[in-house]
């Protein structure tokens, strides 16, 4: 049995819609994600037992706390109770960013020990798992794996529109957008309280997610930027004025459109040519450590192999 390594991409959130409280707590959304090339690189190594966890990072916890700690609980005491792993994590996705960084490495830890293990679970077995660990989990899963070389796993990439907790998922057409800025502000906000602060009658934009699809299908990736929008920016930039202050500023700056992905604190931008995305990456980089001038994330040729 040898190491496994595995990309994890962090996510996007094109839209996001909340469409009420549900009676476990949790809110009703109509959201649609996709990955972008931005990357944590999990590698698994088997061990007789135990799990044993290291990273790179200062920012993450090592153990329980861990989404990815859980998902290597959770499959492995499915798979065969008491037997264990290492798992290394390369961090590279900004922590409590809202670009799902801890959904993300808990998914590469489920496909990667079913993988190491030769476990077997099927997508199903493995995409329950996954929504049982966090509401994003399932759709940083949920991409088409495949082996480039041995000892290496990689999705190629989704883009899905995901209902209910988050777990309810139909993938979408493949489309690359090509130019994607990412600024991160250098705080945390916390997705309980930022859910738990949504008043629905305060949002003042829905995102018009039936349009968004018509043109994500056409594969017109000039005007999905027109529908883009997130209820959950009516909470965030209340909180935080300043994540307002840089959508306005890269709007300024050129791009098409400027959303908070998840429930923040980050923004990103969809620019229409690498020199406006270019001048925008130098002139935010000059301001915050976590800028990113980034593209879809897609993997595999077009054949499928
Ligand atoms: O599922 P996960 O642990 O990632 O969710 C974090 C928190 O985000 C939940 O505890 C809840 O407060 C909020 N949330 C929600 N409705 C969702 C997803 C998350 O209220 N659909």
């Amino acid at each position: 049995m040898q190491t496994v390594i595995i990309e994890a991409p962090a996510k996007i959130n094109l839209t996001l819609d909340v469409k009420g409280k549900r009676s476990d707590g949790y809110h009703e959304l109509e959201t649609v994600m996709h990955q972008v090339n931005l990357f944590d690189r999990v590698t698994l190594e088997p061990r007789s037992s135990g799990i044993e966890m290291a990273t790179n990072s200062s920012s993450i916890p090592l153990g329980q706390e861990n989404l990815a700690y859980k998902a290597a609980l959770m499959v492995l005491q499915e798979y065969q109770p008491g037997a264990g792993v290492k798992i290394f994590i390369e961090k590279n996705i900004p922590v409590g960013a809202g670009l799902a960084g801890g959904s993300t490495d808990a998914a590469a830890v489920l496909a990667g020990i079913n993988h190491l293990y030769d476990c077997r679970f099927s997508r199903q077995q493995l995409l329950k798992m996954a929504a049982a660990i966090g509401s994003d989990v399932a759709f940083c899963m949920s991409g088409q794996y495949y082996q480039p070389r041995p000892g290496e796993l990689v999705s190629r990439g989704t883009t899905a529109i995901a209902r209910g907790r988050g777990e309810l998922l139909e993938s979408l057409p493949t489309r690359i957008i090509p130019y994607i800025l990412i600024v991160k502000p250098d705080f945390e906000l916390s997705t309980v309280q930022v859910y738990s602060e949504l008043d629905l009658k305060a949002v003042e934009q829905f995102p018009d997610t039936r349009s968004f699809l018509q043109v994500w299908n056409k594969g017109d990736i000039i005007n999905i930027s027109v529908y883009m929008a997130n209820v959950l920016e009516s909470v965030s930039i209340r909180k935080k004025p300043e994540i307002g202050i840089i959508k306005s500023r890269l709007m300024e700056m050129g791009a098409l459109n400027a959303l908070m992905s998840g429930s923040g604190p980050s923004v990103f931008a969809i620019f229409p040519d690498n020199e406006t995305a270019s001048k925008a990456y130098q002139a935010f980089k000059k301001e915050y450590r976590e800028v990113y001038l980034l593209s879809s994330y897609k993997r595999g040729d077009k054949n499928g192999s």
